[in-house]
């Protein structure tokens, strides 16, 4: 699915899965008008919640969709359609019986290459170790991503983000590149 399929304007698409309660992608969308930003949360609450923000603001370049984000980067996108990547705070899924679950795995890291565009940012940040731990292998165990050691630092803004942030949890973040 192409930025001129879902908003009918050929603008740079940045992608966020699990959105959540959309803090990220309202204040990328405000900020950057240039730019369309597509949001992906499989809880429809958050979804109807998000685009009545979104009507709020008047932002017509954002677009909150109730999809699995995981088979949407596997199955909709085409090759290098993406300007941006993003997933904050992803479900940790512990139980190694709910292990099939969890969002990042080899399928999805090379899925996320194909879709992105060459230079185009996969931003991720998670406040669970063992998960911090798999985002890392598996990003940087595939050939389409380099890890962005010169990014300054940076905060997602999420809700996540902040409250993990008020516990004064370490949270794990970077930025990798598609080559
Ligand atoms: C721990 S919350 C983090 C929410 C937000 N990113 C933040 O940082 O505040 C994880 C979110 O991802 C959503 N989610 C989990 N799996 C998903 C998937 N496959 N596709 C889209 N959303 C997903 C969940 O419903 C939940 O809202």
């Amino acid at each position: 699915m192409s930025a001129e399929t879902l908003f009918g304007k050929d603008l740079p698409l940045e992608l966020e899965i699990g959105s959540g309660k959309a803090r990220f992608l309202l204040a990328e969308a405000e900020r950057n008008p240039g730019r369309l930003y597509l949001g992906l949360e499989i809880v429809e609450e958050y979804v109807l919640l998000a685009r009545k923000k979104a009507e709020r603001l008047g932002l017509a370049n954002v677009r909150f969709e109730s999809v699995d984000g995981k088979a949407f980067v596997l199955g909709r996108l085409p090759e290098g359609s993406l300007s941006g990547l993003h997933v904050f705070f992803p479900d940790p899924w512990p139980k190694v019986r709910h292990a099939r679950r969890r969002l990042f795995d080899a399928a999805f890291a090379a899925g996320a290459a194909r879709a992105l565009a060459p230079g185009s940012p996969f931003r991720a940040a998670s406040d669970d170790p063992p998960t911090w731990a798999l985002i890392e292998r598996t990003l940087d165990a595939e050939p389409g991503f380099v890890r962005d050691v010169a990014a300054p630092d940076w905060s997602s803004g999420t809700d996540y983000e902040a409250k993990w942030e008020r516990a004064g949890k370490p949270i794990g973040k970077a930025i990798w590149r598609r080559r």
